[in-house]
């Protein structure tokens, strides 16, 4: 997988590149909307190249692996046979599943041992079995297995923890670098920081993930309740020990003016389930500012959702039409907010693109943190 910064912001440590993957380009900073099971939920996959002008969507192994299972994927001939998206996949490990199955899983030396939340069945991951799973599944971008520590998280566990992370990451790089691509196509394997919100735990693991010299980085273990200062603190360090000749994904961030600041910090790639989750909620981003659809002041505006993002949906359909449809529990009403949620996220990682080109990233940042965050 090749990776070149094209532009750098003068004035942060902002900057623009592209990835070239088996299925194709990835122009960075880049949002990848969250496909859990294989769906982004509510969208299909041609208004998700059309329309939202994703250029690669997550997937989940703990997901994938207990529905529809391995066996049917393998069948398909991997995930981008069975769903027909045709661009990049990149699947979670399961890691993040470990932190937030808490009362349903064992952590050992050897592996997890966990309990399905579906019908409660036991099963085991190992780092060479998720990375079989992932090879499996056909991920261009396979995620190490990890633990993503909680917050509050006690510094003895965080390192006994970011310890556990380093020595799953070995065994993950050689169990990549003994099995081969599943289906002709390159996968790659990236890294996971972890350490809490711990400095000195953070430099090491970020020194150590460096130091395994993959395609790209993660910073994993953020965006767990911490405070927005420590999020930013940990990521610009960690930024700064990482290769910045080599993509960073920070995982699970965020909201919109998070992802603007982590930008500045020198993040590539972003994803997170809130642009699908809360638009089902009746939650909308858009280029105005944050709008809560099922407010009655909405009730009689027949003004576009967001006339100034374009795009079909955000111009066709009015926003008292859209609050009819979500506070009536129409699924239309999930579909036209998750649409202009994620066409949203996807032109605001476009847009910083343009001005890190420009030169002029920094100073539109700050206007545009204003802008974005503001509630309607
Ligand atoms: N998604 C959000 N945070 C994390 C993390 O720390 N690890 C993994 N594997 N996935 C995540």
């Amino acid at each position: 997988m090749k990776f070149e910064v094209t532009a750098r912001d003068p004035r942060s440590s902002a900057r623009a590149g592209i990835l070239e993957t088996g299925h194709g380009v990835i122009h960075t900073p880049i949002f990848m909307p969250v496909g859990t099971a294989g769906s982004v939920k509510a969208v299909h996959q041609r208004e998700l190249e059309n329309d939202v002008k994703a250029e690669i969507i997550l997937g989940n192994t703990y997901h994938l692996y207990l529905r529809p299972g391995i066996e049917l994927l393998e069948k398909a001939g991997g995930l981008h046979n069975f769903n027909g998206w045709k661009r990049p996949i990149l699947t979670d490990s399961g890691g993040y599943q470990v932190y937030s199955l808490s009362e349903n899983r064992k952590i050992v030396e050897e592996g997890v041992t966990f309990k399905s939340h579906i019908d409660g069945s036991r099963h085991h991951f190992t780092p060479e079995g998720v990375i079989d799973i992932q090879r499996t599944i056909g991920a261009d971008i396979i995620m190490a297995f990890d633990e993503c520590t909680p917050y509050p998280c006690e510094y003895k566990y965080a390192k006994k923890s970011m310890v556990l992370t380093h020595k799953w990451l070995e065994r993950c790089v050689n169990r990549m670098r003994t099995t081969e691509p599943k289906y002709g196509y390159e996968q790659v394997l990236f890294p996971i920081v972890q350490g809490s919100v711990y400095k000195d735990l953070r430099e090491e693991s970020a020194a150590f993930i460096a130091s395994q010299d993959q395609p790209g980085n993660a910073i994993g273990g953020l965006s767990v309740g911490e405070p927005h200062e420590d999020m930013y603190a940990m990521t610009s360090l960690v930024c700064g020990i990482l290769p910045a000749d080599k993509p960073r994904y920070l995982m699970g961030v965020g909201t919109p003016e998070n992802i603007l600041e982590c930008i500045a910090l020198g993040v590539d790639m972003f994803d997170c389930v809130m642009p699908t989750r809360n638009a089902r909620n009746g939650m909308l981003f858009t280029t105005q500012g944050i709008i809560n659809i099922r407010n009655e002041r909405w009730k009689d505006d027949l003004s576009p959702i967001d006339a100034a993002l374009g795009g079909h949906v955000s111009t066709f359909y009015s926003k008292a039409y859209l609050r009819h449809l979500v506070i009536n529990k129409e699924i239309l009403g999930a579909q036209i907010a998750t649409l202009q949620n994620l066409t949203f996220y996807l032109w605001l990682a476009r847009e910083a693109r343009k001005q890190i080109e420009a030169g002029e990233f920094a100073s539109w940042k700050e206007k545009m943190v204003k802008i974005v965050s503001q509630r309607l």
